[in-house]
């Protein structure tokens, strides 16, 4: 799980735990691995991981996570920052608390999804509990949730005032998104966005290297989830439900090339 290539830098790991005794074997672990920055996951809210006070479990105890993150900071070289969410549940956003908790702890950047954990991803993003958080802080903030267009990234930077935002479900199926976002803070102007062909380039590419990387077997079956991605919002019924059912290289390769065929009868929605 922690594969990368050495294109992928700065490299964070992030880690998941709230016992520093077993946290300590991570970093030791770690240590031996070539990482730009460590993350602390306060953050996830799976029920098997909270119900053990790990991720945002950690967002009820302020007191152990700003401890943790003080013996995490201390025991590795390497900067340590933290992932949060806006806090447990509606009645106890605690961000800004856990927030300069953190920065007391010596963590060197904070990463912020404005929501609770009792929300999932459920309801709107929390933009003013992440502008309190970010002018309450000296180090950088970084925020998460939404940003599923470069017009929602802009939203989130001209609300919150964030250092960062980071990109999550809006670049499944959709690298084109850091590209064309850029593009839009430059400029202004709406990006033109992928058509069919360039969508079904790119789709043959990371088949191709989902493929080796994984092998075939595993390979195709993680490549449905992505054609499903890459599709989404296309009227290609038929073709996502093929997919599904795809159990080679070879048939996956020919959905896509009947994809590609489509490129003039087939509409890109515009993702702005
Ligand atoms: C499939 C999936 C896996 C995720 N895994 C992690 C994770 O391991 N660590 C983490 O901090 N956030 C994780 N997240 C949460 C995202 O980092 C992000 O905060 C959240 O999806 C909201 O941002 P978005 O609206 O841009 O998707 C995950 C999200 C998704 C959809």
């Amino acid at each position: 799980m922690i594969s990368a290539t050495p294109d992928d830098r700065p490299l964070g790991i992030q880690i998941l735990g709230d016992d520093f005794e077993i946290i300590k074997g991570a970093l030791d672990i770690i240590s031996g691995y070539n990482f730009d920055l460590i993350d602390l996951n306060a953050a996830c809210p799976v029920d098997k991981v909270v119900s053990g006070g790990k991720g945002a479990g950690l967002l009820r105890a302020p007191v152990k996570l700003q401890k943790l993150l003080k013996e995490i900071s201390t025991h590795t070289d390497l900067p340590v920052t933290v992932k949060i969410r806006s806090g447990w549940d509606e009645t106890s956003v605690n961000a800004v608390e856990i927030a300069l908790r953190a920065e007391d702890a010596g963590v060197k950047g904070l990463f912020i999804h404005g929501r609770t954990k009792t929300q999932g991803y459920s309801g709107t993003v929390d933009y003013n509990i992440i502008q309190k958080v970010k002018e309450s802080l000296k180090i950088p903030v970084v925020a998460s949730g939404d940003g599923l267009t470069p017009n929602l990234i802009r939203k989130m930077f001209d609300e919150t005032g964030c250092d960062g935002v980071a990109v999550a479900r809006g670049a499944l199926g959709n690298p084109w998104i850091f590209s064309e976002t850029a593009e839009y803070l430059r400029s202004g102007a709406a990006p033109p966005g992928p058509d069919i062909y360039e969508i079904a380039q790119i789709m043959k590419k990371h088949l191709a290297l989902n493929t080796a990387f994984h092998g075939e077997k595993i390979g195709i079956l993680i490549f449905r989830k992505l054609f499903a991605w890459y599709v989404r919002g296309l009227s290609v019924k038929q073709l996502r439900s093929r997919a599904f059912q795809s159990c080679s290289y070879d048939d996956m390769l020919r959905l896509i090339g009947e994809l590609q065929l489509l490129q003039d009868k087939c509409h890109v929605p515009a993702l702005l």
